[in-house]
This record gives structure tokens, sequence and C-alpha cells, in this order.
């Protein structure tokens, strides 16, 4: 049984990961600076395995901490040779992701997205541990007014996608130093939305949500009054935005398909765009999030946000090529699993 370590497990991305990842026999060793919900959400991950007779009790370890200790994370992978479960490669989820905070606070992104990940490299190369899936972001693109593919120029446009963009470059640089041993997958994904389908670990935001998909499941049980859409004036064919909203569940996928052809494959450094290629403005969310829950979301036009562009879609012939994965979910599939979260957990996880 191979083992992994997550770094930022617990997170919503990280959770769907750790269960794919356990469904399909891998041990998992998360690692995560969240104290508050650590235990509920670990007790969810084994719930979900329960449901299909799986029992992780024992393929699930949690440690808690942050990964710029260097101390705390070389003392994770001696605890794991000791056991006897040598730790053979990283999913690297733990970092900060607010677009908006990271421009108020662009030294507390450096700090912790990037030297955070300076510091599990460097522990993983000590620990001749050289297989990496790097959760990167559609944000290192900025913008473009078309598919993006992975050979475009990165020009991000906030704190949070340079640092991204900044991540990705040190792994290219260690991979350039050690090309025979280095295996790595930047994932860039574009936007996840949803939930697991048993309703039992989904997207937690802290405060009031600024992605949009959660700030529509809380309008929906009317926790919000209503959606404050960003703009219909844009260059698009109603007006709204367009994003490549992806469901979790083939998020999650996509790390186990590329942690699987990283380690049958050479020592690679490779870019991905995980979405699904298909673009849903902000009305056609609201339309089918209305249609697919019976429900009729409270909206009104507000002006754009700063930041925001009219369109963000993946161009996914690469990831389907290489990795033979492609999204099984729809956008209906999406909003009914979101909802189904947020109806069952009004206050997330605590
Ligand atoms: C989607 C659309 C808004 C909120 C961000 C990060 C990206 C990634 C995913 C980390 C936009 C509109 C939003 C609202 C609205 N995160 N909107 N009202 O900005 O595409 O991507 O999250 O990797 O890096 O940039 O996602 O959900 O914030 O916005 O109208 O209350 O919804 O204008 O068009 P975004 P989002």
């Amino acid at each position: 049984m191979k083992t992994i370590l997550v770094t930022g497990g617990l997170g919503f991305i990280g959770s769907h990961t750790c269960v794919n990842l356990l469904e399909s026999g891998f041990r998992v060793l998360i690692v995560d600076s969240n104290k508050i919900a650590s235990n509920s959400i670990i007790q969810r991950i084994k719930q979900i395995g329960k449901l299909n007779n799986l029992d992780f009790t024992k393929k699930v370890l949690f440690f808690e901490g942050d990964i710029r200790d260097e101390t705390f994370l070389t003392n994770v992978f001696d605890k794991a040779r000791k056991n006897g479960t040598n730790i053979d490669a990283v999913i690297h989820f733990a970092g900060l992701k607010s677009v908006k905070e990271s421009v108020r606070n662009p030294l507390k992104y450096w700090d912790v997205n990037v030297n955070g990940s300076i510091n599990l490299f460097r522990v993983m190369n000590q620990q001749n541990c050289k297989t990496v899936v790097f959760s990167s972001s559609a944000t290192v693109y900025g913008y473009y007014n078309k598919d993006l593919t992975e050979d475009l120029d990165l020009n991000p446009s906030n704190p949070y996608g340079f640092t991204k963009v900044a991540i990705e470059k040190v792994l290219k640089n260690i991979f350039d130093s050690d090309k025979d041993n280095w295996r790595i997958a930047n994932l860039r994904y574009f936007n996840p939305i949803g939930a697991h389908p048993t309703g039992l670990i989904g997207e937690n935001p802290k405060n009031i949500p600024e992605n949009i998909f959660p700030y529509i499941c809380q309008v929906a049980l009317g926790i919000r009054n209503k959606l404050f859409v960003f703009g219909n004036d844009w260059p698009t064919k109603d007006g709204t935005c367009v994003r490549d909203y992806i469901h979790i569940m083939d998020l999650a996928e996509a790390h186990k398909s590329a942690l699987n052809f990283l380690q049958n494959n050479d020592p690679q450094n490779i870019d991905l765009n995980i979405g699904t290629g298909k673009g849903t403005t902000v009305l056609e969310l609201i339309a089918e999030f209305n249609f697919a829950n019976k429900c009729s979301i409270n909206f009104e036009f507000a002006n754009r946000r700063n930041g925001d562009v009219a369109q963000i879609k993946a161009d996914i012939k690469k990831v389907s090529s290489i990795l033979k994965w492609n999204p099984k979910n729809n956008l209906k599939n999406m909003c009914i699993d979101g909802l189904k979260w947020q109806k069952l957990n009004p206050n997330g996880f605590e």
C-alpha cells in the first residue's frame, strides 16, 4: 500500500482528494494547521468509508502543524519511516487562496504559500521523496480572451496568482537540478464547486463567502438575503462573466490520476489544466441552480468586482490525453450536491 502525504488535507479540495485516495487503496497522512474542525472532518472522511463498507481507521492519520515548520515536517517523515510506511509522494494543497485577501496582505501570502512550499520541497528532497502533485490555479494565466492552454505565458493579476506562479517556478528549478529523480505535476484548477454526494464534506468558507457558489447556496437557505451579480455589462452572451465550473469529485479524481501517472512514468515536470472545457455565465449558473434545486435565487446586478475578467475557460485536451481523465459530473450534479452539503451543514463543520 502506498503512503501519500497530503498537505492542507482538511480543506475543501484536500478532503475530497483524501477520500478518493483512501477509496483507491492509498494510505493518507494529512498535514494541516486547521485546529478547529480537524476531528470533525477526519471523522466524516472515515464515515464516508464506512458507507462504502471500507474501514479507513488505520489508513488516515492527521498531523496538526504548519508546513513552514521544518522540524514538524521532518518528524512526520521520520514517524512514517519508523512505522514502516515511508511516504511515497506528496499532494500539496496547503496555502491561502483568497484573491481579495492576497491584495490586502501580500506578505502573508508570499510567506505562507511560497516559504511554506519551499520548506516542504526542502524536506522532501532531504527525505528523498521526489514525487509531488501541486495545487496550482487558473489564476496563474491572467486574462486571455480564449480557451486557456498550458503553454500560454503566465501573467497573474493578483498576489495570490503570483505566489502560485512562483511555486511552479521553484518546482521547475528543482526539476532542472535533478531531472532523473523528480516527478512533478502542477494542476491548474478552474472553478471547483459542489460537494461529496453524501453531504458529509463540502466547501466550508470561514466568513462571508467570496466565491459565488457557496454564496448562492447560502442565499438558497436564507442565510444570505440575495446574491449580488458583479456586472452585467461584460462582453459575453448575457453580459455576465463566464467561468469553467468543475465538480469537486472530478477534481479529486484528477489528483489521483495525476499521482498514478507520475508514479508509473519517467521523471517529468508537467502542467495540466483541470476544468471541464465548458463555459457558464453567472446567469446560466443561477438558472441551473434554480432548476436543479427547484428554488429561486434572489439576485440583483451590482458593479463589477476588481480583478474579475470576462472569461476563464480551460482547454483540457492535454489532461484528457495524458491522464485519460475527463470530468464525469455536469452542472446539475454540482448544484444538487453543493446545496445538499449546505442544507445538512448550515454552519459548516463547526
Ligand atoms: C465566479 C464568478 C464573479 C461572487 C476564484 C479565484 C480562483 C479560484 C476560484 C483558487 C465571477 C461572480 C462572485 C459573488 C458574483 N480559487 N460573482 N457574485 O473569481 O472565478 O475564481 O475562485 O484557486 O483562483 O480567483 O471565482 O466564485 O469568486 O467568481 O457575481 O458574490 O462569479 O464576478 O464572474 P473566480 P468566484
